[in-house]
């Protein structure tokens, strides 16, 4: 991306992307530097972080709402490939003790696409994890089923979440909101990851 362009002449994708770009390098530092593919051992600690993050989000990808706003939303949905991942590597699933991050009736729609900008750019992310899970012996039929590309291919899949988003008309107050939804869920991520490698 050209350094000199304005933030507010990119679009909606690009801006969250730029707006959260300090804080997905620390985590994806933080990520690395705690060496989630030395052993299975670690990498079920990755599977716990990613397991929480997206059970907490599962109510969005059914939320009416943004279902009408992004194209096949309940099947981007990564939960039950997570929850297969979590049972091939013998974890047990963590128990339900917190209140879901969004009710899905309540969910404010900027706020809660930053999220989801979140969880959906996290697989076009995921190539390079995937491939790095294989040296463990994961793949997209054991262990490593949420890190597989789209059908469709990642970028491909992803673009056309990038195009409902950018196609929102969102004044000045939702644009920041869905900033904040994307800045909060990274922080929620770098939580996560701070407990499971702690
Ligand atoms: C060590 C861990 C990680 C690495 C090395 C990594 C790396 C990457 C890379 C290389 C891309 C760009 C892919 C492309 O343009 O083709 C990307 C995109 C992205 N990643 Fe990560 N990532 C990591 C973890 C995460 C996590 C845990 C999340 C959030 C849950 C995340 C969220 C995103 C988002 C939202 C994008 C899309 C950015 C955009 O183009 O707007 N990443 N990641």
């Amino acid at each position: 991306m050209n350094a000199h362009v304005p933030v507010l002449d990119l679009s909606r994708a690009k801006r969250l992307k730029a707006s959260t770009r300090s804080t997905h390098e620390q985590l994806d530092s933080r990520i690395m530097a705690a060496e989630p593919f030395r052993d299975r051992e670690r990498y079920g600690r990755f599977l716990w972080v990613q397991y929480l993050f997206h059970r907490g989000l599962a109510p969005l990808y059914a939320n009416p709402r943004l279902v009408a706003l992004v194209p096949d939303l309940p099947g981007r949905r990564r939960l039950d490939q997570l929850t297969r991942d979590m049972l091939d590597l013998g974890q047990p699933l963590p128990a339900v003790d917190s209140a879901p991050l969004f009710s899905d009736k309540a969910a404010d729609l900027p706020t809660a696409l930053g999220w989801l900008y979140v969880a959906e750019g996290s697989n076009l992310g995921a190539a390079f994890l995937f491939k790095a899970a294989a040296g463990l012996g994961l793949d997209e039929t054991f262990g490593a089923r949420h890190l597989a590309g789209h059908p469709d291919g990642r970028a491909r899949h992803w673009r056309q979440f990038t195009d409902a988003l950018d196609a929102l008309p969102f004044d000045d107050a939702q644009e920041q909101r869905a900033i904040d939804g994307a800045t909060a869920a990274f922080r929620r991520v770098r939580e996560l990851v701070d407990d499971a490698f702690a």
